[in-house]
């Protein structure tokens, strides 16, 4: 399944957007337009989705409803999230899941759902405030896509939305975890339990996916050589040979490995591991151009026989200058005062004519994301 629409009103930056989406999406804006928000949308109903989550934990979170409602929102203040579910590779919907939140005016200000609905087929099978809501108006602090006796006529959508990955894989967390105390966030979005999650997958599986990793590095790493997953005294790591100048190669632990080893690492994890929906924030970091621009094939390849849903949210020249990329595979976020609009490069006819006269997606539509002003920045 993949979500093939989403529409939010005052949702952090965005104050009112309608966007469709394909099985992969690129969204490209600049810094601050809302790449990481709008990723941050479908984390959201994955958090109220997945066991011991909900609505509470979720929104208390991101900080509780005043941070996540739009600045811009003036007379109609409820967040609204808004999904179509359609088969990998078709359009017609299969489900439409839609909630409103608000915040209650007095006393503990808990977020409190203004509606929910799921559409079947287009036919409305679910639809909050009901008669038992009205009754007992504490039933509206939580979803029914959270409760298992309340979703079974729609338990497919609880069930895809919790499958949700999002990976931003932070070196730095990876190597010195120790020196990263606190509670762990969510989801582990920054990779800081990794190896953990490389550890609970079963042994063969394992061995599998890190050959395939293993032949990957042997591209693009030099000197790389092989590449094992240990346990020693109980704790996971990553093992590295090295082609050097001694006979026997000096063996090295994932600490001493370099950035974009890592972050490559994670990208081909990632998208070997599980089938639900992946979120890929810049996965352009820390890696060699060539490594980038060959990104997009290497995405499409292995989420096709998946038919598994893929957004990335980049900067990057090369990734983008794949001429496999369609127009419609692209998201262009344009920030302004009263909000940041979203629209598909293909709907843009500048980018259009560009593209007819033989520009990539890259040369067409990456100038369109810089600031007016950035000339002056080199006076500062
Ligand atoms: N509730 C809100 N209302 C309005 N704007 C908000 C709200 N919450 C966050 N923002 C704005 O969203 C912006 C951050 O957006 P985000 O992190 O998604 O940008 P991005 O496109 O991922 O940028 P980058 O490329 O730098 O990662 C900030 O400028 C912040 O002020
Ligand atoms: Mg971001």
């Amino acid at each position: 399944m993949i979500i093939s629409r989403i529409k939010l009103k005052n949702w952090k930056n965005f104050k009112e957007i309608d966007v469709p989406l394909r099985n992969r999406t690129f969204m490209v804006g600049p810094n601050a337009s809302g790449k990481s928000n709008l990723l941050d949308a479908f984390r959201f109903l994955r958090d109220i989705a997945k066991p011991g989550g909900g609505l509470q934990n979720a929104v208390l979170d991101r900080g509780g409803v005043s941070k996540i409602r739009c600045l811009a929102a003036r007379t109609h203040p409820d967040v609204e999230v808004e999904i179509h579910l359609s088969e990998f590779d078709s359009e017609e919907i299969l489900w439409r899941y839609a909630i409103g939140i608000k915040q209650e005016p007095r006393g503990s200000r808990l977020p409190f759902l203004t509606y929910e609905k799921v559409w079947k087929d287009e036919k409305l099978i679910l639809n909050r405030p009901d008669k038992e809501d009205t009754k007992d108006k504490e039933r509206l602090t939580q979803t029914h896509l959270e409760q298992i006796n309340a979703n079974k006529p729609f338990r497919e959508i609880t069930r895809f939305l919790e499958s949700t990955i999002y990976l931003h894989l932070l070196p730095q967390l990876l190597k010195h975890p120790q020196s990263f105390t606190g509670p762990d966030l969510p989801g582990d979005p920054f990779g800081k339990g990794f190896l953990e999650r490389i550890s609970k997958v079963n042994q063969t599986t394992r061995t599998a996916w890190l050959r395939k990793i293993e032949t990957a590095l042997k591209i693009a790493v030099p000197q790389f050589k092989k590449f094992d997953f240990i346990e020693e005294n109980g704790h996971p790591h990553l093992e590295a040979v090295y082609e050097h100048w001694r006979p026997n190669g000096g063996k090295q632990k994932e600490d001493q490995f370099s950035d974009g080893t890592l972050r490559l690492i994670g990208l081909l994890w990632s998208l070997q591991d599980g089938d639900g929906l992946l979120l890929l924030e810049e996965p352009e970091l820390s890696l060699n151009s060539a490594i980038v621009s060959k990104m997009p094939a290497l995405i499409y390849k292995l989420q096709k026989p998946k038919k598994r849903q893929v957004f990335i949210s980049t900067h990057s020249l090369d990734l983008l200058s794949d001429k496999g990329i369609s127009l419609d595979e692209i998201l262009v976020l344009s920030p302004s005062a009263e909000g940041t609009t979203v629209l598909t490069a293909s709907s843009i006819p500048e980018i259009r004519a560009m593209l007819d006269g033989g520009m990539s997606p890259a040369q067409a539509i990456l100038p369109r994301t810089k600031p007016k002003s950035i000339n002056q920045l080199t006076l500062f």
